[in-house]
């Protein structure tokens, strides 16, 4: 049997207080991931998908409902736990990249290790491990201003690996890079995948993106309203994708 990363039980996230102006952002979702998936979430503008990944990623608490993590219950975690648990469990990569410009692509790569006070040798194998493996050993020593934007993302991929999550988060990690730059982080993304069976789920709106998902999640009005399976070629996946969201009426050049 195979262990379950992610359960998700009748989420519901609804934004402002009681006899304000209320949105509601997630009505009711529910869904699971096995270790070593990669899932896309993909849906209209407003559809509730940041919402979904700040509540995962325990940025954000949602209203009702239950999220497990790694087998624990993030829903019952205090503050001071969440903010362990997130340091240790849970890996990020955002659109914009979030490097610190101030450091080496080694240094901010180190980062959430150096935050756990890791020993200096221990930190030096793993990210000449994750580096090598995104494709940017030989570039660790230059400053984030100094690389392109597919290797700042490479970066930003590898800084999530580092501590070897139960879990990576994405929202729009290709939304900044131009296509070449996007296929060669999914193709890295799609290798640690399959390789080292690492977690991965991203938002995104963009289908070549999301081609490369195993699975994909559409949201639409905050509920579930379609999941797809890749079964065969990416190509084939790629045109479900897109047949998918014109029945989902949304833009597929983004906003
Ligand atoms: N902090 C907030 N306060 C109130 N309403 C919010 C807040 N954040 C999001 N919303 C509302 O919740 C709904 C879902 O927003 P969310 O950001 O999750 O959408 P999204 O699918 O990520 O959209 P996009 O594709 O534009 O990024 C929207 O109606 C939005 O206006
Ligand atoms: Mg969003």
């Amino acid at each position: 049997m195979t262990n379950q990363v992610v359960k998700v039980e009748h989420v519901e996230k609804i934004y402002g207080k009681k006899n304000e102006n209320q949105s509601i952002a997630l009505k009711d979702i529910s869904f699971s991931m096995a270790e070593g998936e990669f899932i896309g979430i993909m849906g209209p503008s407003g559809s509730g998908k940041t919402t979904l990944l700040n509540v995962l990623s325990t940025l954000d608490r949602p209203t009702n409902g239950e999220i497990s993590i790694a087998g624990r219950d993030i829903t019952q975690m205090k503050n001071n736990e969440l903010a362990d648990f997130r340091a240790n469990s849970l890996g990020f990569i955002f659109q914009d990249f979030n490097l610190l410009e101030n450091l080496t692509l080694y240094e901010n790569i180190a980062l959430p290790l150096s935050l756990q006070d890791v020993k200096a040798k221990k930190i030096k194998e793993r990210v000449e491990t994750v580096a090598k493996q995104l494709g940017i050993q030989d570039i660790l020593m230059k400053f984030p201003a100094e690389v392109s934007g597919g290797q700042k993302q490479r970066t930003a991929a590898a800084r999530a690996l580092v501590h070897e999550p139960a879990i990576i988060l994405g929202d729009e990690p290709t939304g900044a890079l131009d296509s070449k730059n996007a296929q060669g982080l999914l193709e890295a993304m799609t290798e640690l995948n399959r390789e080292q069976d690492v977690s991965i789920l991203m938002v995104t709106h963009d289908p070549q993106s999301a081609s490369y998902c195993e699975r994909i999640l559409f949201i639409q009005d905050g509920i579930l309203y379609k999941e797809l399976k890749r079964t065969g070629e990416r190509k084939a996946f790629y045109q479900e994708i897109l047949d998918v969201l014109a029945t989902l009426g949304a833009d597929q050049d983004g906003e």
